[in-house]
């Protein structure tokens, strides 16, 4: 069960569970209704305007009194308990989204929805987990970003965040066991592979490792979390694996 701690205004409800971490339980929800200093991936800033869209980050600890303990190497599963969670709220609103690996969802060639998990490592466990999601609900315009929408754009209803965050959260708590055993594991990995953006299709993408770009086709998600891109321009048309930060779409 999560418990909900609603703010005016805050520079990022992730920074800012960082900073209260010691004192939160496991299950606490910082929700804000404005962000001043929203952070994005690598670095970039997330933009919303107040008021419109949901802006939070649960809290998760593991251990006593919290979750099981999980690995550090399996902190993975984590963006796809969230990805299919926020891809079922979406489909209760009849939208078929797909996860742009490891954890935005994009419906068509739009981002409705950011994902920024921070953890905490204590040995070669995780101690806590911060996660923060940006889910666009009733934003008209985005003037600053080409590619975002949100669920007003794509229902033309306004929908009352309260309501958006606590179903979000009943469907994260329903996903957050299947991080437990093996064939829960496994139900969690076809849901999240079944909606992978770009999946066999032809695409240009960026290696990071090998400073080049090519094109490709995402052939899927390996067991161990690794998005698997079969590289079309290298004879003998191998497979590659990357790991997060490891490859970019050119879009
Ligand atoms: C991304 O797609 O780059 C990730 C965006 C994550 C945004 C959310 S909004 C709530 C939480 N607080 C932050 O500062 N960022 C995350």
């Amino acid at each position: 069960m999560m418990n909900v701690i609603w703010l005016d205004t805050i520079d990022s409800t992730n920074s800012e569970a960082l900073r209260r971490l010691p004192e939160l339980e496991s299950g606490t929800v910082l929700a804000a209704r404005e962000q001043t200093a929203g952070r994005g991936q690598r670095g970039n800033t997330w933009f919303t305007e107040p008021g419109k869209n949901l802006t939070f980050s649960i809290v998760l600890k593991y251990g006593e009194g919290g979750l099981p303990p999980l690995p550090a190497k399996d902190a993975f599963w984590l963006n796809y308990v969230i990805s299919v969670a926020v891809a079922d709220f979406l489909q209760s609103h009849a939208i078929w989204c797909k996860v742009k690996w490891p954890n935005d969802v994009y419906v068509g060639k739009n981002k409705i929805c950011g994902i920024l998990i921070e953890n905490a490592l204590t040995g070669n466990g995780l101690a806590a987990s911060v996660i923060g999601i940006g889910l666009n609900i009733n934003q008209r315009e985005f003037p600053q970003l080409a590619n975002a929408t949100s669920l007003w754009s794509l229902t033309g209803e306004e929908h009352p965040l309260e309501e958006c965050l606590e179903k979000v959260l009943a469907l994260i708590d329903g996903w957050l066991p299947y991080l437990q055993d093996q064939d829960k594991r496994q139900t969690l990995f076809s849901h999240y592979s079944r909606r992978l953006f770009n999946l066999d299709v032809n695409a240009r993408y960026h290696d990071y490792i090998e400073e080049r770009e090519y094109t490709g086709k995402i052939k899927g998600v390996s067991e161990d979390g690794r998005l698997m891109i079969w590289d079309l321009e290298t004879p003998g048309k191998p497979i590659r694996y990357y790991r997060f930060k490891e490859v970019g779409y050119i879009i």
